[in-house]
């Protein structure tokens, strides 16, 4: 049978900062979601993660569907309401746009969708991540289909053995949001130059090899800077990732974000700190906005979802989050010194940039412009390594 699962995720306010929703917001957003159950949706799961509300909605109507997408803004609108007569922080924050056009992108929540032929055992893995942008992801995933030494299954299975495919956006090119697609293990040193850069490049999808058809993953990559040409709050990606098989197994994802990479996001959206994997449901980290990931395994049949299973909630990840914890307040020792907080290229918050402008007028010319050598631009021209 085949499937559609979405997955469209928003911020709509938050208790006493930017921490989690309310208990009545997240019951708005459950309510309209269930009453749909039966007609346009399959199945549905709602959660949250951080103060984000993620809406998890199978059914049969393909990526993009206006009816799904509207049901879910719907369902933000009416939160939203609540939000502000609770006095919310941030209420209606990811809703950008007045009017409903026909999709979710483009207009401030994320969303994330696979369209599938649905396996006997279809296993799937739904993240949710918090105070970080879509290239969050680029570490982990990176090590989950590409790299043999997190992902044996690439050794270990006929079904991986030939490797995937990345489709990676550049996500801040002059003209506008680019493409690219590699093979892994191919183009490996390609992809590998590309996903380091985290701020400017994320995995938008990642496709089987040996089975053309079949989409392991994707990830929500739209950018709310971009919509509301200002800061407003952190992209907070979701991705849908199918697990088992001809996909990396759901254990071998573990150790890949146990890595807890650094990434931007976290206080202001304008510092690094790791990304640490946590149950679902947690609150924001009051520790600076630590950016939060929850992982939640979901087996699939017609449709009909058995789960989640809360996969960052094991024991082995309280001592993740314990290694995690001591990188984020060792990171957070040099305040704002530079890499701890964000180089001014990418800064969400503009007021820095503005004070430094003011300072324009009081520097003083020393020594005039110092040009390269010749023999310096021959160098780079010819690609010789320098030492
Ligand atoms: P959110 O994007 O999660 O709302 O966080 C915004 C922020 O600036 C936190 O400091
Ligand atoms: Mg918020
Ligand atoms: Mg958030």
């Amino acid at each position: 049978m085949r499937v559609t699962v979405s997955v469209i995720k928003a911020d709509i306010g938050a208790v006493g900062g930017h921490t989690l929703p309310s208990a009545e917001t997240l019951a708005v957003v459950r309510d309209r979601v269930t009453r749909a159950k039966g007609r346009l949706l399959i199945d549905a799961f709602v959660c949250h993660a951080g103060d984000d509300i993620g809406i998890i909605m199978t059914h049969t109507k393909g990526i993009d569907n206006p009816d799904i997408h509207q049901l879910a803004w719907e369902a933000f609108l009416a939160a939203t309401e609540k939000a502000k007569a609770q006095g919310l922080y941030g209420a209606g924050q990811d809703l950008l746009k007045d009017a409903f056009s026909g999709n979710v992108r483009g207009m401030g929540p994320g969303s994330a969708e696979v369209d599938l032929e649905e396996r006997p055992s279809e296993a799937l893995m739904v993240l949710l991540a918090d105070k970080c942008g879509p290239g969050a992801f680029n570490l982990p995933l990176y090590l989950s289909f590409a790299d043999p030494m997190y992902s044996p299954g690439l050794m270990l299975s006929e079904g991986l053995h030939d490797g995937f495919t990345f489709h990676i956006m550049d996500m801040d090119h002059t003209e506008g949001d680019r493409m690219i697609v590699l093979e892994a293990p191919d183009n490996l040193y390609d992809i590998s130059a590309l996903l380091r850069d985290t701020n400017r490049y994320a995995i938008e999808a990642i496709w089987s090899r040996k089975y053309p058809n079949e989409q392991a993953v994707a990830v929500g990559t739209s950018r709310l800077r971009n919509i509301a040409g200002r800061y407003v709050g952190k992209d907070d990606p979701p991705a849908v990732v199918r697990v088992q098989k001809i996909f990396p197994a759901t254990e071998e994802f573990g150790p890949a974000f146990a890595v807890g990479p650094f990434v931007g996001g976290d206080t202001r959206g304008s510092h690094n700190l790791p990304l640490m994997p946590v149950p679902m449901n947690t609150a924001a980290s009051t520790f600076f906005c630590v950016p939060t990931v929850c992982a939640l395994g979901l087996s699939m049949h017609e449709g009909r979802l058995t789960g989640p299973v809360d996969l960052f909630a094991d024991p082995v990840f309280d001592a993740v989050r314990e290694r995690i914890a001591d990188k984020a307040m060792e990171m957070r020792r040099q305040g704002f010194f530079e890499p701890a907080m964000l180089p001014m290229s990418e800064l969400e918050y503009g007021g820095i940039v503005s004070r430094l402008r003011k300072l324009d007028a009081q520097w003083t010319i020393r020594n005039g412009a110092k040009d390269a050598t010749p023999t310096q631009v021959e160098a780079v021209v010819h690609g010789d390594d320098p030492d």
